[in-house]
């Protein structure tokens, strides 16, 4: 399924567009993995691999990668529907030593700003020795927070609308399309 594609039949009435395909998407992320791979030589990062959204994402990513890493688990809930709640519950980190550790947070899609923020904050309060994030799409809108920080790494900048694909769902279903789509508006 390539960029600009029909969207295939089972999902014509739920999609408008194949907004991202999966060969684009997977030179993106090679192009990325190597990047991280010449920043973290020697290092020994941690994926925090942001579920459930980014756990196609960062199954490639950390397979893309060329150097010595480990990987994590998070949950992080801020979304109810297409909504956000305002609110971001992050759970899973007390299992992780992240000490002197240094963290590479991958989230499948940035809007506001606000669940990588309070990911960070967690982060660096538990003494990682850096903090990076690494994402799949950023939304240009003008919803993001004052004073956030810049992603460091990000595949793909989007407009503001609602997609789902490559781990993104809406009410947890399309997560395992292989191709980024825009739903079609309620
Ligand atoms: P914030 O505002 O905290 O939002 O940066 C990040 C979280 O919002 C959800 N989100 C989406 N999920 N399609 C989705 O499937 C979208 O278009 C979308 N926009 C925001 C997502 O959970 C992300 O982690
Ligand atoms: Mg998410």
């Amino acid at each position: 399924m390539e960029t600009g594609d029909p969207v295939p039949p089972p999902w014509a009435s739920s999609l408008t567009e194949v907004l991202l395909g999966t060969s684009q998407i997977a030179s993106r992320v090679s192009e990325i993995g190597a990047s991280l791979s010449a920043h973290y030589e020697g290092l020994n990062p941690v994926l925090l691999i942001v579920l459930k959204g980014s756990f196609i994402f960062g199954a490639d990513l950390s397979r893309s990668l060329s150097v010595s890493h480990e990987v994590q688990f998070i949950r992080a809930k801020s979304y109810v529907g297409t909504e956000s709640t305002g609110e971001v519950h992050v759970t899973g980190l007390e299992g992780v030593d992240i000490s002197g550790r240094h963290v590479v947070v991958v989230e499948d899609i940035v809007d506001t700003g606000l669940t990588l923020r309070q990911i960070r904050k967690k982060l660096t309060g538990m003494g990682a020795a850096s903090v990076e994030s690494c994402v799949f799409l950023k939304k240009e809108t003008d919803r993001r927070g004052k004073g956030t920080p810049d992603e460091t790494w990000v595949a793909f900048g989007i407009e503001d609308r609602f997609v789902v694909g490559y781990g993104l769902d809406f009410d947890q279903k399309f997560r395992h399309l292989p191709f980024v789509g825009v739903m079609k508006e309620a």
